[in-house]
């Protein structure tokens, strides 16, 4: 497990073990979420809403994404660092989607970048591909689709749009994606895709029979008192541990308590002493 990870090895992971990976916004939790053993961190534009405060992931910039996923690399160690292209960054023109993409890269040093969408992405996923950056494709409830969706709402329910979903991964498959990100669809569907696709499916949201599992890193430890969906399991509760040691440190100041002796510098009761008695400074 010591092994740096690579988009090859992840590709290459499919049908021989479960993948993990988590979102990852800067070096504190990149350092954590590395430490984990986890085999990719996500630079996610999920950044908008966990860590920026937007509502939306619409609101993130390719220079957020480069700024935090910057702060990632420097960071991660093991783990393999992918990097979310913003809402916009990949619909204008293929010469733009290629230059963003290379930015996460060179200027950040993300080693994959994922895009949302399916065929309807592919002359800019295979210009990318083509530029020798891998890709992570990512299809069901996608996020920067918020208003055509309507919500953010559970995709390919009905017969069709499991059909076109199932379509679609198979063509950004074809088209030579390492790995896919499947969000809030029916376990079923992710069952079939995961079985249809050479690539391992990560599932948030899709039950378990994607090759690998992805969640949000403030939704996994408890880190903030917003919403949380159905699908997450959350195994700390870092926000109330939080406030509760800040409540502490407030009553600790208040009451004198802190900063107490170990807490102090002191300096030679000598030096001291002829400190006191001596006239202050420019007396
Ligand atoms: O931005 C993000 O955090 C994501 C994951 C939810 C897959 O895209």
């Amino acid at each position: 497990m010591a092994d740096t990870v690579t988009a090859p090895a992840v590709r290459a992971a499919k049908g021989t073990r479960k993948l993990t990976m988590i979102t990852a916004y800067d070096a504190p939790t990149a350092a954590i979420a590395d430490r984990s053993g986890v085999d990719m961190i996500l630079v996610g534009d999920s950044l908008a809403n966990v860590v920026l405060g937007h509502p939306t992931t619409l609101s993130v910039t390719v220079d957020d994404m480069v700024h935090h996923t910057a702060a990632v690399t420097r960071s991660a160690g093991r783990a393999f660092v992918i990097a979310d292209m913003p809402w916009l960054s990949y619909h204008v023109s293929v010469e733009e989607t290629v230059r963003n993409a290379g930015r996460l890269v060179r200027e950040a040093g993300a080693g994959a970048v994922k895009l949302e969408g399916g065929r309807k992405r592919l002359p800019m996923i295979e210009a990318v591909l083509n530029a020798e950056i891998p890709v992570m494709g990512h299809l069901g409830l996608t996020p920067q689709s918020v208003h055509a969706m309507g919500g953010y709402t559970v995709q390919g329910r009905e017969v069709a749009a499991a059909r076109d979903l199932l379509q679609d991964a198979k063509a950004l498959d074809a088209a030579g994606i390492f790995a896919l990100v499947l969000e809030g669809v029916p376990d079923v569907l992710a069952r079939l895709v995961t079985e249809r696709v050479t690539v391992p499916t990560i599932g948030i949201g899709a039950g378990g029979d994607c090759d690998g599992q992805v969640l949000v890193f403030h939704d996994a430890l408890g880190l903030h008192d917003g919403h949380y969906p159905k699908f997450v399991r959350r195994y700390a509760g870092l926000f109330d541990d939080a406030v509760a040691a800040l409540t502490a440190y407030c009553e600790d100041v208040r009451s004198g308590d802190f900063p107490g002796p170990d807490e102090t510098y002191s300096m030679p009761e000598e030096t001291a002493r002829a400190l006191l008695e001596e006239p202050p400074f420019g007396a």
